[in-house]
């Protein structure tokens, strides 16, 4: 904490002069986790002096925990360099040996990447990207963009506000832009079609074709879609959907954009979840954890075919003051070889198998958790009030609540989200994670669903 900051003045001043982006009212501030003071390792310091294991690693971004040294060496070294802005819009080192570096992971024929500040502009980059691509080939009546709802998060801004899953994120701010076609979210746990997997043979994905054929392939740019729908509570998507719209992209000429700007990175247990999927899309969108949670960097990353039509219309315009720092690439960079040196990749999918064996097992002595969701360390807890008809609690911000005060008393953050169905506890467990931590985040979650049973069930 700065020097003259007392805990009081900086609630008051967190209660006087700032809105938050995320939906917190005055009360919020003061609580445990409300104001950070400081990080350590996979640690957030509050200013009432709690110190809490950060189970969404900083919404994902921090997948290397806080503060490791090879990343903050980096950092530093690199900011001392070139210690502001991108010089004259043009690339820098860093840079350019990550745009490389990302090239040799991605899988298939992505190759061109174009760096910006957060996951907002990777994925409107995204959509730009698409709507230039098939003018440059002539095809310019190929403007609109399909999006899954409900859930699917892409950002923030208006464009990206009008592809979101979440009406909570869209009625405020309404009219959106035009040009945005949905279609249904995949969701097994509860199908929006009634019907059970495999039976099903895959509804949701071939409901897709539906919608292609309704709007007329000719005017459609592309598919924008996460793998695992992170925005509903951490949904993975059925074996073979991923392949399924994928073919149907590729029929009916259609681009795919995969928005990995949580997923990215080895947490799901593979470098790209479009591989653990086994596909290659058109556009991948990375942020978050691209700088391993330094700051403010994004990439919108395409095939070698879109990037070389991109860059010979000369005429891309989607780049940032900011966008693309050197410091930021060369943590980032940092963290991507850490990952490489110390198996994180795999270490993703033992935190998955550690966490989901112990959390399988209790919820099947739970009355309350209907769902168990593990992909890698990204894992989505869905309770609900009634296992048999899954129904949602009647004040689910009061279990929320419930929830974030247990986890505190084990020293572990727990975030718990409702924005649709049951309250569900999100978490994107940082790779750095250590068995002994893993048991506290379960004993936490144990103990706090009880606690919700023994109160709201
Ligand atoms: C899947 C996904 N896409 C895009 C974004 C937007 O990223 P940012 O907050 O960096 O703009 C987020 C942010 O949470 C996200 O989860």
């Amino acid at each position: 904490m700065h020097q003259q900051d007392d805990t009081d003045t900086l609630v008051r001043l967190a209660r006087e002069y700032y809105v938050s982006g995320f939906a917190k009212g005055e009360s919020f501030y003061g609580k445990p986790g409300s104001i950070i003071a400081s990080t350590e390792g996979n640690y957030a310091i509050d200013i009432l002096g709690n110190k809490l294991f950060d189970t969404e690693s900083c919404a994902s971004a921090s997948y290397l925990g806080f503060g490791l040294p090879e990343v903050m060496d980096a950092l530093k070294s690199e900011m001392a360099r070139i210690p502001s802005t991108t010089p004259l819009f043009v690339p820098t080192g860093p840079i350019l040996r990550l745009a490389e570096k990302i090239a040799s992971l991605s899988p298939g024929d992505l190759k061109y990447s174009i760096f910006g500040c957060n996951g907002t502009d990777a994925t409107e980059g995204a959509i730009k990207i698409a709507r230039q691509y098939w003018k440059a080939c002539g095809k310019g009546g190929k403007y609109k963009i399909l999006h899954r709802i409900p859930g699917d998060y892409h950002g923030m801004s208006l464009g990206m506000s009008s592809a979101s899953g979440h009406t909570f994120r869209r009625a405020p701010y309404e009219p959106l832009m035009g040009g945005f076609v949905s279609f249904n979210a995949p969701n097994c746990y509860r199908c929006p079609y009634e019907k059970t997997y495999p039976e099903c043979r895959l509804l949701c994905a071939r409901d897709l074709e539906r919608v292609i054929q309704f709007e007329d392939p000719d005017t459609i740019a592309c598919v924008i879609t996460e793998c695992t729908n992170t925005g509903l509570g951490i949904v993975p998507p059925p074996e073979g959907y991923m392949k399924a719209i994928r073919e149907t992209c590729t029929r009916y000429g259609i681009l795919l954009v995969v928005d990995e700007v949580i997923t990215g990175i080895a947490k799901s247990g593979a470098w790209f979840e479009s591989e653990k999927r086994g596909i290659v899309p058109d556009i991948i969108c990375l942020g978050k954890s691209i700088s391993a949670g330094c700051g403010a960097l994004a990439v919108t990353h395409m095939t070698e075919e879109i990037g070389q039509v991109i860059v010979k219309t000369e005429s891309m315009h989607h780049g940032f003051t900011y966008g693309g720092l050197a410091y930021l690439a060369a943590a980032g960079l940092a963290g991507l070889e850490y990952v490489e040196k110390h198996g994180l990749v795999k270490r993703a999918q033992e935190i998955g198998t550690i966490t989901g064996t112990r959390l399988r097992s209790f919820a099947s002595q739970s009355s309350i958790v209907g769902d168990v969701r593990i992909n890698g360390a990204i894992q989505g807890i869905e309770l609900v009030r009634d296992k048999n008809t899954k129904e949602r609690f009647d004040d689910p911000a009061a279990v929320t609540s419930l929830i974030n005060e247990v986890g505190r008393e084990h020293g572990v953050l727990l975030t718990c989200q409702f924005p649709h169905y049951g309250n569900t506890i999100t978490m994107y467990l940082p790779l750095t994670s250590t068995d002994s931590e893993l048991s506290m985040v379960c004993d936490a979650i144990e103990d706090a669903v009880r606690r919700v049973e023994e109160r709201y069930a």
